[in-house]
């Protein structure tokens, strides 16, 4: 598999469902709208680094942040390029398969009064092997189960499912919180 996913059309997974070029999967309004009143600073500029055709820029922007937006498909990898300005916050959805380096990216460029926000399957703080982003992280913050599933297009009938929360990194004291949105 190539950092960048780039330059394939779908990939075929074992389950025999295509997955979208890229994962370019826009997210519907309402699972943003449900991580905004969770979020620990307010109408700051917000890097969206995968921003693909701006679903998230769109409802981060009529929440009162001002958005800088980028993704691959526009040139910019945010794997291994800087912020496009300076920014207080980045909040996205990664592609599925570089969310663990995503996140590792995002804690290493993030301001120390900033936060980063990421949208991950339910279990991806399970892992083991991705402690040292949650259990043994000193930023990880506060994690948003999102009780109703996700629609990610409106052919999705049939495809697979899965639960969804928001996980957010910030300073703060004392443990990590649970908190449950919509
Ligand atoms: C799941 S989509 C998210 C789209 C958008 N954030 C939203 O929620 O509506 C993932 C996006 O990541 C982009 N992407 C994949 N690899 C990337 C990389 N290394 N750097 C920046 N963007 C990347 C894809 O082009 C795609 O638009």
């Amino acid at each position: 598999m190539s950092r960048a996913l780039a330059g394939k059309e779908v990939s075929q997974r074992n389950s025999g469902y295509a997955r979208r070029a890229n994962d370019n999967y826009p997210t519907p309004a309402w699972v943003t709208d449900a991580l905004i009143p969770h979020l620990p600073i307010k109408n700051c500029v917000v890097w969206e680094p995968a921003a693909g055709s701006g679903q998230m820029v769109a409802a981060l922007s009529s929440a009162g942040f001002d958005v800088a937006a980028s993704d691959i498909a526009n040139g910019q990898d945010f794997l291994t390029q800087p912020a496009p300005r300076p920014f207080r916050a980045i909040i996205t959805n990664p592609p599925y398969e570089l969310a663990t380096e995503f996140i590792e990216r995002a804690l290493s460029i993030m301001p120390a009064d900033g936060f980063v926000a990421m949208l991950l399957r339910t279990d991806f703080d399970h892992a083991k092997s991705r402690q040292h982003l949650f259990g043994e992280c000193a930023w990880f913050w506060k994690k948003v189960v999102l009780t109703k599933r996700i629609k990610w297009f409106d052919d999705s009938d049939g495809q697979p499912s899965f639960n969804h929360a928001w996980y957010i990194w910030a300073a703060h004291s004392g443990k990590p919180t649970l908190a449950y949105g919509p």
